[in-house]
């Protein structure tokens, strides 16, 4: 036994079973369900996927077809989703990814991709929806002497892949902080209808479970040793654009607070990731709001920093999603950070029940908004995947205000994010709250679909596409049968169709 892994595997047994990636990888067999650690760049494991694609590419010089199906909790990195994706080796695909060769693959038709709520995905593989989980390969970031699981910095879905899986891959990584210890909330009292209790979240900061991860030491049948770090996203400066969206959100947000709608600290914030929730965050840091806290999926730099400016009580989460910078300070001062941060499977952070008690307000991005309040996240003209839905489904349809923030334009004004009609629909004009953009704020609540059309056009569409809006509102609401939510059903994806003939939504 090295001192490494005296130092991260504390338990004698499990230490036995360390061996190469290669020699783990030979665990994986062709035509296996493997359900993978990671969540957003974050706790995926780093060699066993390398191993595995070298096996495929030996497979391949035999003239053998050698392809998995790749279960996660979310986006992983390109040593694993983009190195199985590039040698096909991926028979199915769920249920998140943002991997640029797995999502040429997916809309060339080489990739089958199940895109899904994030809660759901552990009690439909209780189910048995996705047949049986074959293999798990979990990165941890240590093993207690009893044998316990020290998570990574990701949950997502590892305590469904442990309890699922018939075999079992560990890489211990020895780049985590071993000061993760005691960050996890792993509850183990979920369970399939009629058995299910209530989850007994009441308040952001509760914990409910434990700080391990249980796994039957008999099912392990390897353990790899790394040392290598998360796919940590670089930390762009914010732009103008994501400014003024973040801007408006504040003020919308003061607004409320002042009509007595919201409490001063708020309630729990989720947010996704990127440029527009780098912005809003900032924008929070040092404002009127405090204590605030997150009840959300990811923790990103922006977290950090209003924990670390005291503008933030406690995050809760199941995921870290930070950039070099952010990852260092997280190193260098987690004990500041260990009891303020909570890290929960993620049928727990994203628990439809807990998100409705809660409160929790939702902040996501959207590609496009229709003049009724329908929200495509996920597709590009129709027909080509983006990312995924990801978690905004189960935080907006049960959030206390769900919000969704895009720039007016896409591909230098090209493409207005503001159409007749979305051409594809994630989350529904029933889920939509709040629709904001650089130019404004339109607050949907309490508005018919005529009066939503209207306030959508004026507030939040770029100048240059509100004349067509409104000509387009005006014809459907003379012409269209129903008056209800008014539409000329052949001209309603036209603007798409000119998209893609002539490469913009402008008239010649
Ligand atoms: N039509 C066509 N393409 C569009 C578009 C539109 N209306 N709006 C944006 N795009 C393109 C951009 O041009 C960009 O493409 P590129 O990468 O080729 O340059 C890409 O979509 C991303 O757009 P960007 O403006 O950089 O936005 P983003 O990084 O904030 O991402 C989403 C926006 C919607 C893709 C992203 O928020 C997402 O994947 N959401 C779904 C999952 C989610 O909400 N997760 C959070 C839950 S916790």
């Amino acid at each position: 036994m090295t001192t490494a892994d005296q130092f991260r595997i504390k338990s004698a047994s499990i230490a036995g079973r360390v061996m190469s990636p290669d020699e783990a990888a030979e665990f994986i067999r062709p035509g296996d369900n493997v359900g993978m650690s990671g969540f957003t760049g974050a706790g995926y494991p780093k060699k066993v996927p390398g191993a595995l694609v070298r096996r495929v590419e030996d497979a391949a010089k035999r003239g053998d077809r050698f392809a998995v199906s790749v279960w996660t909790g979310a986006s992983t990195a390109p040593e694993l989703d983009g190195a199985l994706a590039a040698v096909d080796a991926i028979d199915m695909r769920m249920p998140y990814q943002s991997d640029p060769v797995s999502r040429a693959k997916i809309n060339a038709g080489l990739l089958d991709y199940l895109d899904m709520h994030l809660s759901h995905v552990a009690q439909m593989v209780w189910e048995g929806a996705f047949g049986h989980l074959d293999v798990a390969v979990i990165e941890v970031s240590g093993i207690t002497a009893d044998g316990e699981l020290i998570p990574s910095s990701s949950v997502g879905n590892n305590k469904t892949w442990i309890d699922m899986a018939d075999r079992i891959i560990l890489e211990v990584n020895a780049w985590q902080p071993a000061a993760l210890e005691g960050m996890h909330d792993i509850y183990y009292g979920t369970a399939l209808p009629p058995f299910r209790k209530p989850i007994q979240i009441l308040q952001a900061s509760d914990r409910i479970g434990v700080p391990y991860l249980h796994c039957p030491p008999e099912k392990i049948v390897a353990v790899v040793e790394t040392n290598s770090p998360d796919r940590n996203t670089a930390f762009k400066p914010v732009d103008d654009t994501s400014q003024r969206i973040a801007e408006h959100l504040l003020e919308f947000l003061a607004h409320e607070v002042k009509g007595g709608r919201l409490p001063a600290s708020l309630l729990p914030l989720q947010s996704g990731v990127g440029n527009i929730a780098n912005a809003v965050l900032r924008g929070l840091d040092g404002g009127p709001f405090h204590p605030l806290t997150a009840y959300t999926e990811v923790i990103q730099d922006g977290m950090l920093a209003l924990l670390n400016s005291g503008t933030m009580s406690m995050v809760s989460a199941t995921a870290f999603s930070l950039s070099d910078e952010g990852a260092a300070d997280l190193h260098a001062n987690i004990a500041e950070y260990h009891d303020r941060i909570i890290l929960r499977p993620q049928e727990i952070s994203n628990h439809p029940e807990v998100i409705r008690r809660l409160g929790c307000l939702a902040m996501n991005g959207a590609i496009e908004a229709d003049i009724y309040g329908n929200i495509n996240s996920t597709h590009v003209m129709g027909s080509s995947i983006m990312n995924g839905i990801g978690g905004s489904g189960d935080f907006a349809r049960n959030a206390y205000i769900a919000m969704f923030l895009t720039p007016s334009t896409a591909k230098n004004g090209a493409i207005s994010s503001i159409v007749p009609m979305v051409s594809h629909v994630d989350h529904t004009e029933h889920d939509v709250h709040v629709v904001i953009t650089e130019w404004g704020v339109a607050d949907l609540r309490g508005l018919a679909p005529r009066r939503r059309a209207r306030k959508i056009i004026d507030n939040c569409a770029h100048p240059d596409y509100r004349p067509m809006l409104q000509d387009y509102f005006d014809r459907a609401s003379a012409t269209a049968p129903g008056k209800h939510t008014p539409h000329l059903i052949e001209e309603a994806l036209s603007w798409h169709a000119r998209y893609l003939r002539e490469g913009t939504m402008r008239p010649s």
